[in-house]
């Protein structure tokens, strides 16, 4: 598939992608979320690849929301479809095999804000800024922002920000839990690459079955989800990696993963 609206780099194991429809702030049409659910597609079969960035283009905004104008003349079924088709977006995001990382560089609004939500982690720079003003346009969130961000900032901190639409600053972001970190914007880039590195030196199954443990655990009670925890923690002692990693510690030396 060719891309018109995102941008997929390869580099040291780490993929990044860039949306960017930059005269609308990289605002999800049609178009751009179908290139987005491809390209993810994609990247969950690349073994290679072992962790994610996803962010906008430019300096100003990470994703300004879903398309006000494309979405303006929906009737209902036309909403159903174009809010299905975003949660299927953002739920390949979530089950990605590989971390993922939102460098959140500039407005993360409605579908914005979801997306960076159903990344693993999110770094931000510091004139990021967050919110669902989904009720200043007489809807709700449709990409599962009435689910993620309850579950991530907890009930009455979400339900704040759901019900006034209230926009929220980096900082602010980062002290509700939303975000990681915030880092100034020249260095955010630098921030997730190294992080995303870090991630993709260490044994890739194990990184898999810890996102596949969280992410998971979380929908099953917490005596599920121990012992979902303790199949996945011996399912790691059938790879090379759990070798390694241990007989590198014995032998005092780093482990060399993946070889
Ligand atoms: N959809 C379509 N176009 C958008 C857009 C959006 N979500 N956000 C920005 N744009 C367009 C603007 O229309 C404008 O286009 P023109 O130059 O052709 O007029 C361009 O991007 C630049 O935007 P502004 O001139 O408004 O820039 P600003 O700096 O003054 O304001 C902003 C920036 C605060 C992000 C403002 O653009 C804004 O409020 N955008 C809408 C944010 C929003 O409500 N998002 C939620 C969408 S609904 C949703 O996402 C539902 C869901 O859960 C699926």
């Amino acid at each position: 598939m060719e891309y018109k609206n995102i941008i997929v780099e390869k580099e040291d194991s780490v993929a990044t992608v860039t949306l960017s429809r930059p005269k609308a702030l990289n605002a999800l049409n049609k178009e751009i979320l179908l290139e987005t659910l491809h390209c993810f597609q994609q990247l969950a079969l690349e073994t290679e690849i072992k962790a994610v960035i996803i962010t906008g283009a430019g300096d100003k905004s990470f994703v300004a929301g879903a398309d006000i104008s494309a979405m303006q003349k929906f009737d209902i079924l036309e909403a159903k479809a174009f809010a299905t088709l975003g949660h299927k977006v953002l739920s390949t995001i979530e089950n990605l095999p590989q971390p993922v990382i939102a460098a959140v560089n500039g407005f993360a609004l409605g579908g914005g804000c979801e997306i960076a939500i159903s990344c693993d982690m999110r770094i931000a720079s510091a004139n990021a800024k967050f919110g669902q003003p989904e009720v200043n346009l007489g809807v709700i969130p449709g990409f599962g922002g009435t689910q993620r961000l309850p579950r991530l900032v907890g009930k009455g901190l979400a339900n704040e920000l759901l019900f006034s639409g209230n926009i929220i600053d980096a900082e602010e972001a980062c002290r509700i839990g939303l975000v990681n970190r915030v880092v100034e914007q020249d260095v955010l880039m630098d921030e997730c690459r190294k992080l995303a590195k870090s991630i993709a030196a260490k044994g890739v199954e194990a990184v898999r079955f810890c996102k596949e443990a969280v992410n998971n655990g979380f929908e099953m009670d917490l005596k599920r989800a121990c012992e979902y925890e303790v199949d996945l923690f011996a399912l790691c002692f059938a790879s090379e990696d759990q070798q390694e990693g241990m007989t590198a510690f014995l032998e005092k030396r780093r482990p060399e993963f993946g070889k």
